[in-house]
């Protein structure tokens, strides 16, 4: 069944009908949601999600635009919530130089304090970067030795695709891919090996093609996973059978 790697089902965007679309998952072929916290806010809705859905777990981190709102009180909280049963990684954590919220001090203090948690409870990284390609690719290199990451919402050049596969990375491939003028990531996820490559919504954002500009769900996850298997030359059955069992191995689910 499809594993979503990365939504935001506890953004106010789903206040309204959250239950009723949820339960509509598993019906959509949706086995598995992975719910990335943005801000210390988040946390303790994304927590609740787990502790409702069977089929939802959680990562607890914070979103490079809201790290001013970290201090040492929080960050004691968040390594509490770090140790709960369907807590499965630290994120989204990383990188934001376009929207420039925080500065950048700031935002690399507190990426690398995030890391070295998942170092201490020895857990994978959800990597949110953003016109922060060498700055983001140095993080990794001087400070997450050893730690699994999804590189989520991978938009940065095939050579560092590359690497980053290299270095043990996987890939988030989204809504994205399905854009006609995502040229260069079709051709990385043509490139990479789907052994490197999870599925993400990033929901509510980023709807594939033909519900672009609506509000994303996991459910649109097959324009996806099609889009991948026509660039690949395989079926969307195998993509989705084969990037369920990467995320099940990152996240270390079952
Ligand atoms: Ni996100």
């Amino acid at each position: 069944m499809i594993f979503d790697t990365h939504a935001h089902y506890d953004d106010g965007q789903f206040d309204e009908d959250r239950e009723d679309v949820l339960l509509t998952m598993q019906a959509g072929g949706v086995g598995t949601i992975v719910d990335a916290s943005a801000t210390v806010n988040s946390w303790e809705r994304v927590l609740e999600l787990t502790q409702k859905y069977p089929f939802v777990y959680g990562m607890i981190g914070v979103h490079p635009d809201e790290v001013g709102d970290l201090n040492e009180d929080n960050f004691a909280r968040m390594e509490q919530l770090l140790q709960k049963e369907k807590i499965v990684a630290v994120g989204e954590i990383g990188l934001d130089y376009y929207w420039d919220k925080e500065s950048r001090d700031l935002q690399e203090a507190w990426f690398v304090s995030q890391l070295e948690l998942a170092r201490k409870w020895n857990l994978p990284v959800n990597i949110h970067s953003r016109e922060a390609a060498a700055d983001t690719m140095q993080i990794m290199k001087e400070h997450a030795r050893g730690i699994p990451a999804i590189i989520h919402c991978y938009s940065y050049s095939k050579e560092m695709a590359e690497e980053y596969v290299r270095m043990g990375y996987l890939i988030g491939v989204g809504g994205v891919v399905t854009f006609k003028n995502a040229k260069r990531l079709k051709e990385i996820v043509k490139e990479i090996p789907l052994s490197h490559i999870v599925l993400e919504t990033d929901c509510p954002y980023l709807a594939p093609e033909p519900n672009r500009g609506k509000r994303n769900s996991s459910l649109n996850l097959p324009y996806v996973a099609q889009a991948i298997a026509e660039l690949k030359g395989i079926t969307a059955e195998e993509v989705i059978r084969v990037t369920e069992e990467n995320a099940k191995r990152f996240y270390r689910i079952e």
